[in-house]
């Protein structure tokens, strides 16, 4: 089984659904640590009822991102996970982090990239009129939301629509589409090479939508 860390910074509902995938054999891997920037956030609740280690790492406490990240490696490599998983940790990662970990680190981004990188996705498809919208799931390169996408899915956008309504029929999605590539992962058929995703050999198109 693999080891997969998660890092979180709020509710943590895409750790739930990694904790209960890994639960129900949906994926070949153990969620043995999470680590959370944010000291109330409710994931680490989620985690600790999952009886799954946990820990914050408040990057208040430190001078500068270099030297949070380096604590942030040091925290991460004493679960020796086999993946990491970011399930909306909110923070930008150094060049050293992203290299430490570089082919077995995974984010999932609420826009179907390459549109919409960084914050205020739901928003911003609502405010450009989008008709659909979505989810994304990564590799983590250097380039923030940049790296090579692995399966992305659509969800309708409405006219009445909040960025709230949208949000939760993306997470929808996303509780859906995550466990899924973690499990690819677990199961060694899914490698990143020269900034391209491969599954069972094969390189993914970036709209490999489930
Ligand atoms: C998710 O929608 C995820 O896509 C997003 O944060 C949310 C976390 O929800 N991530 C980002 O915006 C990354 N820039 P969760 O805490 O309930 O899993």
């Amino acid at each position: 089984k693999k080891r997969i860390v998660v890092l979180i910074s709020g509710s943590g509902s895409n750790l739930q659904a990694l904790i209960d995938a890994c639960g129900t054999g949906h994926i070949a891997g153990e969620v043995v640590g999470v680590v959370s920037n944010i000291a109330d956030a409710f994931g680490l609740t989620r985690a600790e009822n999952a009886g799954v280690a946990n820990q914050v790492l408040s990057h208040r406490e430190f001078s500068s991102r270099d030297a949070y990240d380096q604590q942030l490696i040091q925290c991460i490599d004493e679960y020796t996970p086999d993946l990491v998983v970011l399930a909306g940790f909110m923070r930008i990662l150094t060049p050293e982090f992203v290299q430490h970990y570089q082919g077995k680190l995974l984010n999932i981004h609420p826009s179907l990239l390459p549109k919409y990188q960084g914050l205020n996705t739901h928003q911003r498809a609502i405010d450009a009129g989008d008709e659909t919208h979505g989810v994304s799931v990564h590799f983590v390169t250097e380039e923030l939301d940049g790296g090579p996408v692995i399966l992305q899915a659509k969800v309708p956008v409405f006219a009445e629509d909040t960025a709230s309504d949208l949000a939760e029929r993306v997470h929808e999605q996303e509780h859906r589409i995550y466990p899924l590539v973690v499990n690819w992962f677990c199961q060694d058929r899914l490698t990143m090479s020269e900034n391209c995703a491969i599954l069972d050999n094969e390189p993914l198109a970036e709209n490999g939508y489930a």
